[in-house]
Order: C-alpha cells, then structure tokens, then sequence
C-alpha cells in the first residue's frame, strides 16, 4: 500500500500521500501539522507569526506527537530574525518553503545546510528565477487561494501549466485545492502534489475558533475579497462586515495583535481578516484531517481513473 500515490514529492518528502499543509500564521503549529503528517502528508510549521521563540516549542512538539516528516516555511516579508537559516538548520529540520520574496536570498544558505528548499511563486517569471537560484522544487500558488497574495496574479489553472512547461523541477499546486477533484486536476495541470490552505484552516484540528471554521463552511465562491490591490502586499480574506469597510479603504493595516487574536481564537470575526481562499464556496463541513487526506486520495484516484477512459 505505501506509498499509494508515488510522485516525485512523495519521494523527495518520504511522505505517503503529494498533500501539504500550508504555512499559516499562529495556525500552522504542532496541533495541526503532526495532525497531517500522521494522516500520511506533510505537516508544515510557520514562522511568519514571527515568534521563533515559540515555533522553537512547537518543532519541539512536532517531535514528540509525530515520527513522521515535517517541514518549515520561511515566509521572507515577515522574516525579522537574520539567522532564520540557522534556526532552522539547528533544529533539524529537513525540508524548507520560502515565500513572500527573493528566491536568491536563502536558498544558496538552506542547501548548504543540507536542506531541500521549494520556493513558493505567483507567476513564471518568479518560477524561473527560482529555479535559477537553485531550489529543489516550486509550490505553485495561484490568486484564487488565501493570504497574501501578488496583487496581479494568475488563477491556479492558468499558472500551472504555464510553469509546468517551462522547468524540470517538481511542483505543488496551491490556491483551490480542498478534495480529490481539485487535486486530480492540479496533477494533470503538472502538479505532483498539491497545498491545502483554507481547507486545513476548517480542519478538526485547526487551533482557530469553530466560528472562523463556520464561515468558511457557510461562504460562497464569491465570498472572498483581495484587498490592497493597488497598493502590495495584497491580500484575501473572507467578506465580513470589518473586511467590506476596509476595501474601501486605500490601504488595508492588519490591525494589533490582539485583535488577530480575538478573531482567530476569540471567534470575533469582526476584530481583524480571516484569511481564506475562494474555495470556501467548495468546503462546507469541519472534517478531521484523517478523513480529508484520505477522502482526498480516494476521490483523486477515481477522478484521475475516470479521466483516463476518456482517452
Ligand atoms: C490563514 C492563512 C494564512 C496564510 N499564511 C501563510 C504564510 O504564513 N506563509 C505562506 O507561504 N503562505 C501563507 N498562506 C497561503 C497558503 O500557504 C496557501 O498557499 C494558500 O492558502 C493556498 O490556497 P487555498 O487557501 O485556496 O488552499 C496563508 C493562507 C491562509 C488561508
């Protein structure tokens, strides 16, 4: 049986299954990610909350709840720490998403330290020159999904064919996916794996509060908003009233850090952005992330199989 979906990621991660939990701020910790990489993907750690104080305590968890591999991201506009490549080569850990920025700057540093680093783009452009920087692999992230996001990029189905053409190296598709269609189509599209962001943020096991997950079930495709699109870094978020008052705004500030916090364990969706993506319109029950990985697989599996009598 293992692995049941053979990829060069399922390779390259030592993983049963090409999904992967996205980086999330104060959400992509221990809870969730060794949730995920028991279940047979990859679990992934964030730093962009900025708090390495506390992401050292959770790669620590991660070790006791999980025997499986896990990764980290760097997310470079949040970075505050210039020894980020450090932190997590002292930790041991083994694979590396870099995002939110210049491809050129960590890679040469995180592949001496003997790690597999993927570089998370918006657009061609970006895919080439990281490539040309030497990662391993890209994650393909298109407009469609949640958080930040290129004020003018592409949706997933326009970009991943366009990179998948032009490099050799293996891609994760990210911005849509939530089950087994979406995966299936990313594979064909050039995928060999594939990110879930706002369908781990509805998860069982998301650390976020049950009304963040609520919304997301009750939201339609059209319920998302990009907000600071003429004014980077831009963003998208669910429609509420605080995030509807804040596109008329010129610019959108993430407020304190308190209120981020009442919104995401307070439940106060009015106190700050809940980031998510479009596919909200497509997720409409709070399932644990066993049942989503392996619903996943099975209904990717079929739908590949079903596309296969076609041709
Ligand atoms: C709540 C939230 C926080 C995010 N934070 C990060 C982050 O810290 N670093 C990063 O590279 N991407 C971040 N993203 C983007 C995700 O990694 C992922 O690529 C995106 O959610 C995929 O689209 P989807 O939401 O349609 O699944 C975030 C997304 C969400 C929904």
């Amino acid at each position: 049986m293992f692995p049941r979906m053979r990829t060069r990621i399922t390779e390259l991660l030592g993983i049963e299954y090409p999904i992967v939990q996205a980086p999330m701020g104060y959400i992509a910790r221990a809870q969730l990610a060794s949730a995920v990489s028991n279940a047979g993907g990859l679990g992934i750690i964030e730093t962009s909350s900025g708090r390495l104080d506390e992401v050292r305590g959770e790669i620590a968890k991660m070790r006791e709840l999980t025997d499986k591999p896990f990764g980290v991201n760097i997310a470079q506009l949040f970075v505050r720490d210039p020894g980020i490549v450090e932190f997590v080569a002292e930790h041991g850990v083994t694979f590396v998403t870099t995002s939110a920025g210049d491809p050129t700057k960590f890679t040469g540093a995180l592949k001496d330290a003997g790690i597999t680093v993927f570089h998370v783009v918006p657009s061609l452009r970006g895919a080439l020159k990281a490539v040309g920087a030497g990662v391993d692999g890209l994650v393909v992230e298109g407009n469609e999904g949640g958080g930040f996001k290129a004020p003018t990029g592409a949706s997933t189905m326009v970009l991943l064919p366009l990179i998948a053409e032009r490099v050799d190296v293996p891609i994760i598709a990210a911005g849509g996916i939530c089950d087994g269609r979406s995966m299936a189509a990313a594979m064909v599209l050039g995928a060999e794996g594939v990110q879930m962001g706002t369908r781990m943020v509805s998860a069982a096991e998301s650390p976020v509060h049950d009304n963040w997950k609520q919304l997301i079930c009750n939201s339609s495709e059209g319920d998302t908003l990009l907000l600071n699109r003429n004014s980077p870094p831009a963003f998208r978020v669910l429609r509420t009233e605080f995030s509807t008052s804040a596109e008329q705004e010129d610019r959108a500030v993430i407020p304190s850090l308190q209120a981020v916090h009442d919104l995401y364990f307070g439940g106060n969706m009015e106190a700050s952005f809940a980031f998510s993506g479009q596919v909200a319109g497509r997720i409409n029950a709070i399932k644990p992330v066993a049942d989503i990985l392996r619903e996943t697989v099975d209904e990717c599996e079929r739908a590949l199989r079903d596309a296969a009598k076609l041709a």
